[in-house]
This record gives C-alpha cells, structure tokens and sequence, in this order.
C-alpha cells in the first residue's frame, strides 16, 4: 500500500488529505477542507489575492491537524494540485509541497485538478469504473465531456463556449437575490418550483458537437424577471435548472452514442445537483452503461481526490519530475 499526502488549493478551498492506495482500493485516512466561502462571499466571487492570503495562513495548520509526521514517515509521495485554477492561490499549495518533497527527500507527483475531479468517482466505489469512461466534469470553472480511454489517456470530447454550468448557477442565483456560491440555493428552491413553467432556451442542441453554451440562459433569466418582477422565484429557479439539466442531459446522450463507453462518471461541484444525479444515472441505465457520482463530501474541492489521482500517477511513473516545476494549465494526458 502506498501513502500519499494530498494537497489542494486551486481555488477557495485549502485541503489537506492522507490517503492509502494499492491502486484498486482507497483507505482515506485524513480529509480536511478549510473552505473560504464566507470570506469570497461579500464580494460576491472569488478573489484570487484573498484566496491566496488565506491558503498560507491555514495550510500549515491544516497539515498539523492531519497529523502529517514532521520528518514526513510512512509518506511515500506528495500529490498536489498544479493546475488549472488561480494560479496565486495554487502556487501556496505547490511551494508548500516542493519544500515538504525537498525536505523529506520525498517524490512530489503534480495533479491536474480536473483529473482529481475524474478520479473522486474512484472514491468510496465498491467497483471502480471500467474504462473507457464517458467523463462529464461540471464544476464552477469548468464544463466538459472526456473521454477516459486508460490511465493517464484522456480526449477531450466537448465543452463550453462561454460558462461553466457552476457558473451559470451562481450568475443565475444572483439574479435572484440567493447570495454566493448560489448554487446550492438555486437548486434547494427549485424543489419547490414546476421545471416546466417557464420555457427558458436550451442552447446549442442543434450544433453537431459535443460543446455548449450557457451565457444566453442566465440572459433569458434576467429578461424573464424584468418582465415578470413578481413571478415565483421557485418556479424561474426551476425552469432554469431543468434548462441546464436538459442541455447536459443532451450532449451526454449523444457523447455516449459517439463513444461506446463502458461507464459514466459526473463529478465537479454542480455532480451534487440532486436533479442531475437523478437524469444522469436513469441515462446511464437507458443506455446500459454503469454509473458513478461522488458522494456529497466529494462533488467540490477537496485532496482526497488529489491524492487518489497523485496515487495513480505515482504508481504509473507517469508524472512530470521537474522538480522546478511551477503553476500551469496542464493538459490532461502525458
Ligand atoms: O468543483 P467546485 O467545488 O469548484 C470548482 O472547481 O469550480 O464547484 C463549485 C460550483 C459552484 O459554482 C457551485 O455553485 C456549484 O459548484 N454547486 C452546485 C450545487 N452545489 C455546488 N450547483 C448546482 N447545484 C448544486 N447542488
Ligand atoms: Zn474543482
């Protein structure tokens, strides 16, 4: 079994994991997120300075509450988060880390956040996915089909034009007074709304490709409420959703006929979308394919999903060993 110490901080979330892996089964030993919503809230999004600011005040201590041994025993390998996210939030992880690796003479294997999201459906599954896999990563930064061929073997299939799904959920929910990150509360109020009250457009479902676009939703939203002020919120929220469920719903369909996957895997903070969950698996078992969703701990940010995939990758030997290696936008496959 090897022992990895995972590390997060892409975004407003510091996470700190310890994780054991024989590359089929995860024992997650530690999993601490120290999220700063409350902190990026009253400016309604997060800003990147105060995000970073915020990680090196709370990483170390993170690493001591995990109870990570000072000499770094019984560690066999660093994984860290390199990209994409903001990069002054991500450099605190990533020095954090080399200077750890540096000091315990320890291998340092950097993670791409997205295939950390890809490898939290690994997490807590009784069987693991079988490959290839139809990936759907909905999160508040991104929004894209994959194409999980092996390890370490990625196609990007399709994605957004213009929002992430994340995004339009919280451009959506601010429209409607619901605060920031709205995204949780659009979807708690659309359980008391009717999805089909109002026809709000289902963009780009004609456009033969696998991409996407939200930006004329969360537009029709806003026309909608200055035209009707006192129309439900329930029922705007729900209309909305079942928009984007819809459009997903779609270009899922036709990425499994284009593909022939064996599994579906939907994971990034929007996979906690109970409406979602609920489309996604009846698709999967439609289309007679085997389904996986994180469970709720691990939709969002968190280093258990970096270390699982630093896990992969250690084991593998594929990951980049430049030890002078900085913040990037990586690329999925090497
Ligand atoms: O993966 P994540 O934690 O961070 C990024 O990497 O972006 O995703 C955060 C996004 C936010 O936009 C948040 O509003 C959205 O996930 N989200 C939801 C729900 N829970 C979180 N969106 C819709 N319904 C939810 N239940
Ligand atoms: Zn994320």
């Amino acid at each position: 079994m090897l022992r990895i110490l995972g590390i997060e901080s892409s975004c407003d979330e510091t996470a700190v994991a310890l994780l054991k892996s024989d590359g089929i089964l995860f024992d997650l030993e530690k999993n601490l997120v120290a999220s700063q919503v409350d902190i990026h809230a009253k400016y309604g999004g997060v800003v990147p300075e105060v995000a970073a600011r915020q990680h090196a005040e709370v990483l170390f201590p993170l690493l001591v509450e995990a109870g990570v041994p000072r000499g770094g025993e019984g560690i066999d390998a660093i994984a860290v988060t390199y990209g994409p996210g903001l990069a002054p939030a991500l450099r605190i992880g990533v020095e954090a880390a080399k200077m750890l690796s540096w000091l315990w003479d320890k291998p340092l294997v950097p993670v791409n956040h997205l295939e950390g999201h890809i490898y939290s459906a690994w997490l807590g599954a009784e069987v693991p996915p079988e490959l290839p896999a139809l990936v759907l990563i909905v999160s508040g930064g991104h929004t894209e089909w994959i194409l999980m061929k092996d390890h370490g073997d990625y196609e990007i299939l399709g994605q957004t034009r213009d929002d992430a799904a994340g995004e339009a959920f919280d451009k959506t929910a601010k429209l409607l007074g619901l605060g920031y990150p709205g995204g949780p509360a659009l979807s708690k109020l659309a359980e008391q709304g009717n999805p089909k009250s109002i026809d709000f457009p289902r963009a780009m479902l004609r456009s033969g490709d696998l991409d996407v676009s939200f930006s004329g939703l969360k537009t029709a939203v806003s026309v909608y409420l200055q035209k009707n002020p006192d129309s439900p919120k329930e029922n705007i929220a729900a209309s909305f959703q079942a928009a984007v469920v819809d459009t997903l719903l779609f270009k899922t369909r036709e990425a499994i006929n284009q593909t022939n996957p064996k599994s579906l895997i939907v994971a990034g903070g929007v996979s906690a979308n109970v409406a979602l969950r609920i489309a996604m698996k009846d698709l999967a078992k439609q289309m007679n394919i085997s389904f996986f969703v994180p469970s709720l701990e691990f939709t969002g940010d968190n280093a258990a999903m970096i270390a699982v995939a630093g896990a992969m990758r250690f084991a593998s030997g594929k990951y980049t060993k430049d030890t002078f290696f900085t913040v990037a936008t990586p690329g999925l496959s090497m």
